[in-house]
């Protein structure tokens, strides 16, 4: 019988050969997928169908071999700038609602990024996760085709925007994230590419589809949320939200004024004027730093009409309600 000294060093040399393994296949796969413009750095890498960049990709194969869920886990799946930042603040703060007061909250000296994990950019196996209290919260960009199985059993909410504010959000935030090296992406190459579905984590349509057809099979598992919904009615989303966390408003909270106070707390217009919003950087990874501040720009709908052209509004709003054509789902504004 083995001892448990040369158990786990059996499991830690079996670790080790799975990470070689992953490594190699990594190594194999730069050279042989298909290779597209990055919009941060240099090449995008088509991988199961969604546009990776190398290190985005790598984690995605660590992701499936060594990610364990919890029953109790939730994400928050969304595609870069559809309001990943404005949901972080909004789920933490209605699952810890009774840790913090509105006067002094976690969220005015912490930025929304902190709150909960971004899991795209840990660094496996060394962050396993399972130091955080239960229900664990993490944030994914990666499209619901790619992710390990064992995270489709948990419940996920995705936030999805229309698609000429995501064009024009991202390239704004993307183009400060540049490599120094490049030449700069001009919008017009930006558009094109993501007319062509070429860009981080992309085609978006693709990505909002793979969740779309997933809360259609599994509504109570997947909660389907807009930006522009939210920005409308955030009291009426955000009830639903919390309900669909498994912490809905009692009476006496609404009565309270509770919910006022957490979309007052999560609004643009208080967030980004917090000093700890205002500066510093967020750390990604080894390599991507955020200065804090990029993450809150206008937080409005509508701003593409002061970036794109009519021609470039109805080719973007063609392509989108063609591939979400029979989907049930619109995306575009009709303003
Ligand atoms: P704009 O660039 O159009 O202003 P993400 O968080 O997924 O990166 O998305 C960023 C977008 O959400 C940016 O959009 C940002 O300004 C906006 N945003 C950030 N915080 C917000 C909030 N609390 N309410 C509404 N929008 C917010």
């Amino acid at each position: 019988m083995l001892s448990s000294q040369s158990l786990s060093i059996t499991n830690e040399s079996k670790q080790d050969s799975e990470y070689n393994k992953i490594c190699e296949d990594y190594k194999h796969m730069l050279k042989t997928l298909p290779k597209g413009n990055g919009w941060r750095v240099q090449h995008l890498y088509n991988y199961n169908g969604f546009w990776l960049d190398s290190d985005t990709l790598k984690t995605n194969m660590i992701l499936n071999t060594y990610f364990k869920t919890q029953p109790t886990d939730i994400f928050l799946a969304s595609f870069m700038k559809t309001g990943t930042t404005w949901l972080k603040a909004l789920m933490f703060s209605i699952i810890n609602r009774h840790r913090y007061t509105f006067s002094d909250h976690y969220l005015h000296h912490h930025g929304p990024q902190s709150t909960f994990p971004l899991i795209d950019s840990e660094i496996y196996p060394v962050n396993d996760f399972t130091h955080i209290n239960a229900p664990r919260l993490f944030a994914t960009h990666y499209a619901r085709d790619i992710l390990p199985l064992c995270m489709t059993s948990c419940k996920f909410v995705y936030i999805c925007r229309d698609p000429k504010d995501v064009l024009t959000s991202k390239w704004i935030f993307m183009s400060k994230l540049r490599s120094k090296d490049l030449t700069p992406l001009l919008l017009g190459e930006a558009f094109e590419l993501f007319c062509q579905g070429v860009s981080e984590y992309g085609p978006y349509w693709e990505h909002v589809l793979s969740y779309w057809r997933a809360s259609l099979e599994s509504p109570d598992k997947i909660l389907f949320m807009k930006y522009e919904d939210m920005k409308k009615q955030p009291k009426v989303e955000l009830k639903k939200l919390a309900a669909f966390l498994g912490n809905p408003f009692t009476l006496e909270e609404v009565e309270k004024g509770v919910v006022e106070e957490i979309v007052r707390l999560c609004s643009f217009e208080n967030l980004s004027k917090l000093e700890v919003n205002k500066k510093g950087v967020e750390r990604f990874g080894k390599l991507v730093e955020v200065e804090k501040r990029d993450f809150f720009r206008k937080g409005e709908i509508g701003d593409w009409r002061n970036y794109l052209s009519k021609e470039m509004k109805d080719r973007i709003d063609g392509i989108f309600d063609e591939k979400l054509k029979g989907s049930g789902l619109v995306l575009t504004s009709r303003d």
